[in-house]
């Protein structure tokens, strides 16, 4: 099968022949029918994170299952199916406290003497990334890595359930509890950022302020629920944030992963606000906070995967987009084929478009 490996990091992913195995008992395997350009891809290509390499990149999909393994009962042949990278073993302490996105214990991958999942056309290694590796024309992985959602849902909106959607609208709903009437700020409006701002919508938040660094975003922060937009290089976004709710806002959303933009979440907080780190930011970085500001019991928290529930939750948001509260028609930009994934990641260093979106051929 056809599929974009990261050979070498900083260097272009190249389409390569890569050999997928059967399913094992808990195992499914998937046809990939679209699969969304995510910042982290770029993450991990671009060597802020590091990677295993060779790897099949790609963790934000949907598809059709093709064949299950023996032992499978939650997904069967034919079923539309949205994929998630927290797969989960469902018996741990993360899973068993309904923390499954926490789940670490790596049960859900096969072992070191097992025939690996994928391998190179040449018969060498061929790591699977993030327990996915969508950019690629099959998937085979756990079925505590997939969910079934209703076949009327259109894949190439709900792959995007797969990360950005249920990062940013589980990282308000879930992770910051935003309830409604409270204000919200969310800095960096690509596929996470307006997810967090559609989740704070859909949430019932009273004010939602919007920040980016380009005023493409300015309208399209609108559709999905923002009620303001600043741009960051008319000046320091704290101070804007500030002027306009003079106290602060309840919760803050840093969905880029830098350094300035986590502490400005922090800083833009009113007393007993919220900060959540949406963002990867880079190995290595340490983030600066005033400890003083703790006194207003103000708070900062890592958020993954919008700490989901995603069996749950991935399609209850199928329902949301098809009855009109989930915006999901706006968040494409460009389809695109797999061929064009390292266009997609230029046009994301842009920060214009929103989301890239391949499909592959049916
Ligand atoms: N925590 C998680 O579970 C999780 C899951 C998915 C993605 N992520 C991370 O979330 C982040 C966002 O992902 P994405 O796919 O939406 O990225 P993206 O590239 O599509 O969007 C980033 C946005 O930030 C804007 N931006 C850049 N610098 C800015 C600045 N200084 N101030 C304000 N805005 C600025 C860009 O213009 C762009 O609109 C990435 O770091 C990604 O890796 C985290
Ligand atoms: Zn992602
Ligand atoms: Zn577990």
């Amino acid at each position: 099968m056809k599929a974009a490996v990261l050979r070498e990091q900083r260097k272009p992913l190249v389409i390569e022949d890569v050999k997928i195995s059967k399913p094992g008992p808990h195992e499914v395997l998937i046809r990939t029918v679209a699969a969304g350009v995510c910042h982290s891809d770029l993450h991990f290509q671009d060597g802020s994170y590091p990677a295993q390499v060779p790897s099949v990149l790609g963790h934000e999909s949907a598809g059709i299952v093709e064949m299950v393994g023996s032992e499978v009962r939650t997904v069967k042949a034919g079923d539309h199916v949205i994929t998630c990278l927290s797969a989960f073993c469902g018996h741990c302490e993360d899973c068993l406290t309904g923390h499954m996105s926490l789940c670490s214990t790596g049960e859900t991958r096969r072992g070191k003497g097992e025939e690996p999942r994928l391998t190179a056309g040449d018969a060498g290694v061929m790591n699977q990334y993030l327990n996915l590796s969508s950019f690629a024309e099959q998937m085979l992985i756990h079925e505590h890595a997939c969910t079934s959602i209703r076949k009327d849902m259109p894949l190439d909106r709900a792959a995007l359930i797969g990360c950005g959607v249920t990062t940013g609208v589980g990282a308000a709903i879930h992770g910051s509890n935003v309830r409604p009437g409270e204000t919200v700020a969310v800095i960096g409006c690509g596929g996470v950022g307006l997810a967090a701002i559609n989740g704070a919508a859909i949430a019932g938040a009273g004010r939602i302020i919007a920040i980016d660094v380009t005023d493409a975003k300015a309208n399209l922060v609108k559709v999905f629920g923002a009620t303001d937009f600043i741009n960051a290089k008319d000046g320091d976004p704290v101070k804007q944030v500030m002027e306009m709710t003079k106290v602060g806002v309840h919760h803050s959303f840093d969905c880029i992963g830098l350094k300035i933009a986590s502490e400005q979440a922090f800083r833009m907080l009113r007393r007993g606000g919220t900060a959540n780190v949406v963002g990867m930011v880079p190995v290595g970085q340490n983030i600066e906070l005033m400890g003083a500001a703790f006194l207003g019991e103000k708070r900062i928290q890592g958020s993954a995967m919008g700490s989901n529930r995603f069996p749950v939750d991935m399609p209850r948001f199928v329902d949301m987009y098809m009855n009109g509260k989930l915006k999901l028609d706006e968040m494409i930009s460009r389809r695109i084929k797999l061929e064009q994934v390292n266009e997609a990641f230029e046009e994301m260093k842009t920060g214009a478009i929103a989301r890239s979106v391949i499909m592959f051929d049916q």
